[in-house]
């Protein structure tokens, strides 16, 4: 999958160079490239934001700079699924996640400040599709913390990015349900014995106690899941 990043921060983006991501673009699995928004600025300031037209506090993401690095991506036969993290957006979740692992070439535009000019969401809905994501209903400062957990949830969908890909199939959102607690050992730390059932050696009944666990975790935790 090939994964491009528009960003006034590059820094913000390292980490996509350590652990499962890291070694996944190291693989050729992820070909990853991070764009400096600033590198499409012509003054001497390089400046990407301005006052907002009609009023009101913060700046607005110039339209400019963002045509041009939108161009540059485009200039191919083929043209990516354009993501664009903000508080407006739809929710990001795991079901969005699977959608977007389907796809050959994702780009991710991160805005900053009261958000971008609005014309160049209409502008690239012309020649790419477009999605607005959220990641929930709080608000940071940029996009670019939002991009470091959509790719991760994205490329870790992606066969050969993860070595067991068994551990992808019980976990939490996957079928609608939270995860079973999990213990390692010693059997019993600091005071605290580990479930008796998972020393049983009895697979069927572990099962369903670890069911029965998942129930009850997810009405405590999120009875809005049990509901639909
Ligand atoms: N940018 C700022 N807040 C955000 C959020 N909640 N989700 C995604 N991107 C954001």
């Amino acid at each position: 999958m090939r994964l491009d990043v528009i960003t006034i921060f590059p820094d913000y983006l390292q980490p996509l160079d350590l652990s499962l991501i890291g070694t996944a673009r190291r693989n050729g699995l992820l070909d990853l490239h991070v764009h400096d928004l600033r590198e499409h600025t012509h003054d001497r300031h390089r400046t990407v934001d301005d006052t907002p037209y009609g009023g009101g506090a913060g700046m607005v993401m110039k339209p400019e700079p963002w045509g041009e690095a939108l161009d540059q991506l485009t200039a191919g036969d083929t043209v990516p699924h354009l993501i664009v993290p903000g508080p407006g957006g739809t929710p990001f979740t795991q079901q969005t996640a699977r959608d977007l692992a389907q796809e050959p070439w994702l780009a991710f535009a991160c805005g900053r400040y009261e958000g971008i000019d609005e014309r160049v969401y209409e502008e690239a809905a012309e020649r790419m599709p477009v999605s607005v994501l959220s990641l929930g209903d709080y608000v940071l400062n940029g996009g670019e913390v939002a991009v470091l957990a959509m790719v991760e949830a994205i490329a870790r969908l992606i066969p050969g990015v993860i070595g067991n890909e068994q551990s992808l199939v019980e976990e939490s959102h996957e079928d609608g349900l939270l995860e079973y607690p999990v213990y390692t050992k010693p059997a019993v730390w600091r005071g605290r014995e580990v479930p008796e059932i998972l020393l049983s050696g009895n697979h069927g009944a572990i099962a369903a106690w670890r069911h029965e666990q998942r129930l009850q975790r997810t009405a405590a935790r999120r009875p809005d899941l049990l509901s639909d």
